[in-house]
This record gives C-alpha cells, structure tokens and sequence, in this order.
C-alpha cells in the first residue's frame, strides 16, 4: 500500500520573515501520519531555515532545481552534495518553469534526477504536456519522452524516484486537471515504471491543486500525493491539502 506525499514548490517567494511564521504555522498544524509524507521545497538561501525549522518534525524539506555536475566552474549552480548537507531530502527536476524559461532538456533533466541520486537526495521528476501538446493529441508521447529520459539517467535506481505529472496547462492558471484526466496520464506513467521494475513510485500530480480539489484527486488509483505551488504558500490551504 503506497502512502501519500505532499510537497510544496514555494518557487522564488518568501522572505525570512514570511517563512518563518509559514513554517511555524506548518509544524504547529502537521503532527505527522503513519502514510503521509508533508514536505516543502524552498529558494536555496532559505535551505538553511527549513532545516532548523523543520529538522525534529515530520515535515521534510528540499530544493526546487540541483546541477547534473558535482563540482567546479559552474557559477551560479548548487549541487546535490550541497543539498545534502543542508539535510535535503527531496529535489525537483524537470519542473516545467525550468524546461521552458531555462531550457533543462530532457537530457538535463535526466543527468540532474541522476546527480541528485548520488547524494542521497531524491529526485522529484516532473513531466507534463502543454494545451498545444494535448489539443494536438500528443500527451502520453511526450509525457513517456520526458520520462523515459530521467529513467535512461538513473538506471537501475529507477525506484528512488518520486515522478510528478504536472500538465503545463494547469500550473498557476486555477485550471486543473480532472481527476479522471489526470488518471489517466498516471496509469500511463505507471505502466512505464512497471516496466523499469519501479511500480510503487510515488506519482504524484500538480496544477493548481487546491483544498477543495486535492481530496478527489488523491483518491484516485494511481494518484499518490501532490506538488503543489500557489496553495503551499498559505498554511492553511497547505495543511488541509496535506490531510485530504
Ligand atoms: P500551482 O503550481 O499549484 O500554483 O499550479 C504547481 C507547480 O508548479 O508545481
């Protein structure tokens, strides 16, 4: 029986301020549950507060983006031994916002889910199809593309991973998929992790899941949990996301 993961993408918002009173809401509100998972990724600088916010609660902590390289003359980039360090344990790859705006390929994305492995961290590899993509017909051809390039990168790991559908269409727009339409992309993403021997990865969905929307989505087959942006951002709505 799989359990449920929630994870907040807070993308580049927040302050020191902001963040603490969003984190204490958060550890006030969470006691933990046997087959929930709450986590929130945050900006690299605030990697340091999560963790001592967060380290002797249930809630885990992560970053939105990590570097395929391990060291050396990448300026700007931070690395999953870094991530590490700061005691990280989930990192997401692939996010739409850094396929379109930063141009992560398939193939970067890939060598990021890889790299991210080698430190302990795990990958949260995001897959999703644009309204062009899907009006043309093509979502499970490109959803299988993206994925089937982080699963070329991690190998024989391919069970480490915990794989995000997010339609691009539904990111930020208050648009979200249904949850049939949803479910039927994630069967085919598990078939696909099925067949690289990783069947009970945590598939999770995102695209403006919200309080009122977040109970029937996870309560589909193949729907385990969710990565979510603007609702992870106000302690209630991420807090009753949690507990759907
Ligand atoms: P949203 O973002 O919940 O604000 O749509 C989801 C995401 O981008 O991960």
């Amino acid at each position: 029986m799989r359990g449920k993961l929630v994870v907040g993408n807070w993308k580049m918002n927040g302050g020191l301020k902001a963040n603490a009173q969003l984190l204490s809401a958060l550890t006030a509100g969470w006691a933990g549950a046997p087959d929930r998972q709450l986590a929130v990724c945050v900006a690299y600088p605030y990697l340091v507060q999560a963790q001592a916010a967060l380290s002797s609660t249930p809630i885990a902590w992560g970053a939105q983006d990590v570097s395929e390289h391990a060291a050396g003359a990448y300026t700007g980039e931070v690395s999953a031994a870094m991530l590490a360090e700061f005691g990280c344990r989930y990192a997401i790859v692939g996010h739409s916002e850094r396929r379109q705006l930063y141009c992560d390929t398939d193939a970067i994305v890939g060598a990021k889910a890889k790299s991210a492995l080698g430190a302990g961290v795990t990958p949260i590899a995001c897959v999703g199809e644009t309204l062009v993509e899907r009006d043309a017909g093509t979502t499970e051809r490109v959803v299988l593309r993206q994925l089937d390039a982080v699963l070329a990168a991690v190998g024989a790991d391919a069970a480490k991973l915990v794989v995000a559908y997010e339609p691009v269409w539904a990111i930020g727009t208050g648009r979200t998929a249904t949850s049939e339409q949803a479910q039927q992309v994630h069967v085919r993403l598990r078939a696909r992790m099925r067949e690289a021997g990783a069947a009970d990865v945590a598939l999770l969905y995102g695209g403006s899941v919200k309080a009122d929307n977040a109970k029937a989505l996870f309560a589909m087959a193949d729907i385990d949990g969710g990565l979510i942006g603007g609702a992870s951002l106000k302690a209630d709505d991420f807090l009753a996301i949690g507990a759907a």
